[in-house]
């Protein structure tokens, strides 16, 4: 049996797909309309906690709705329900802290579509999980589209054998530059003293490195970073041996400010980037925001991005270990 908790009943949106005989994502509701108030939430949660972890290994993707979830406050309690450890965002969206757990998604324009990607994927330690809520929901657009990661690395081996394994055997290399002071008019123009924490240049190389980077300086001030090698795929544990597509050759391929190669330096094909980029989308899966969702996401089963929006939209984030 797929499903089974007295504290919520399954409901249904709009979007859901059924991957592999789950729901995604699954949809918890309230188990009796009197119990959507967050104290209700809160209890039931508790009372299911490690139930509710494997749901969101067996679904990837769990999205409460219904519940009376208003504030960040009420978000950081239901995080702070788990006991998961917070990870602390490291990377290129420009990010506010709102409240203890709590941070903007991404302020960078709306009118961007920010690419799937896994979170922090090319950082040592990434979070496994990220949770979303939504405060203000878009009028039109702004969805949170996610895709079925391993999904994207069978149908790659499908048409890219070849390729793909020998990608994966010599790994990859990744640039990345950034400007020296913050500029939030294009969420990649986040500059490193804000994605380091610090504006001295050897604090960040310090910090550049841990994180298993190596920086170039630019004469501009700006930085480099490179990254690598680091692989096209990855197996977790507890996921069913399924190979992700865990890296971000797509959304870095050939663009102004960054790059992916392979680690030996060679090319990866053009027509191997368009129809991976291609076959993302078809495999994506989306539904509408509504005001007081929370969605529960295995981040390293899902990649997962942002459509552009009209305003207002607030979706706020916390990451955890
Ligand atoms: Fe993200």
């Amino acid at each position: 049996m797929e499903f089974y908790c007295k504290d919520f009943k399954v409901g249904k949106c709009q979007g859901q797909k059924l991957v592999d005989g789950h729901t995604m994502p699954l949809v918890l509701q309230p188990s009796e309309p009197h119990n959507g108030d967050l104290d209700s939430l809160l209890g039931a949660l508790k009372r299911n906690k490690d139930w509710f972890d494997e749901l969101i290994i067996k679904n990837s993707a769990v999205l409460l709705r219904g519940f009376d979830v208003k504030k960040a406050e009420d978000f950081n309690d239901i995080i702070e329900t788990f006991g998961w450890d917070d990870i602390r965002y490291v990377g290129p969206a420009p990010r506010t802290h709102i409240y203890k757990r709590v941070w903007t998604a991404n302020e960078g324009p709306l009118s961007e579509f920010i690419y799937y990607h896994h979170e922090m994927v090319l950082i040592k330690e990434f979070p496994k999980k990220v949770v979303l809520f939504c405060e203000i929901p878009p009028p039109e657009g702004g969805e949170t589209p996610f895709v079925p990661s391993f999904k994207v690395t069978e149908r790659m081996l499908e048409e890219f054998p070849q390729e793909v394994e020998d990608i994966d055997t010599k790994g990859l290399k990744y640039t990345f530059s950034a400007p020296s002071n913050n500029n939030t008019s294009s969420m990649r123009g986040r500059g490193w003293e804000d994605a380091f924490g610090t504006s001295d240049p050897a604090e960040a190389e310090r910090r550049a490195k841990a994180l298993g980077m190596d920086m170039e300086w630019l004469p501009n001030g700006g930085v480099k970073t490179i990254l690598g090698p680091r692989p096209l795929t990855r197996v977790f544990e507890g996921r069913k041996g399924r190979r992700m597509w865990f890296n971000t050759v797509v959304g870095m391929h050939g663009k102004e400010v960054s790059s992916a190669m392979m680690a030996d330096g060679s090319e990866i094909p053009e027509k191997f980037v368009k129809r991976c980029e291609q076959i993302i989308e078809e495999e994506s899966i989306q539904f509408k925001w509504e005001a007081g969702d929370v969605l529960f996401l295995d981040n390293y089963a899902l990649l997962h991005g942002r459509r552009p929006s009209l305003p207002p939209r607030k979706v706020l984030v916390a990451t955890c270990k």
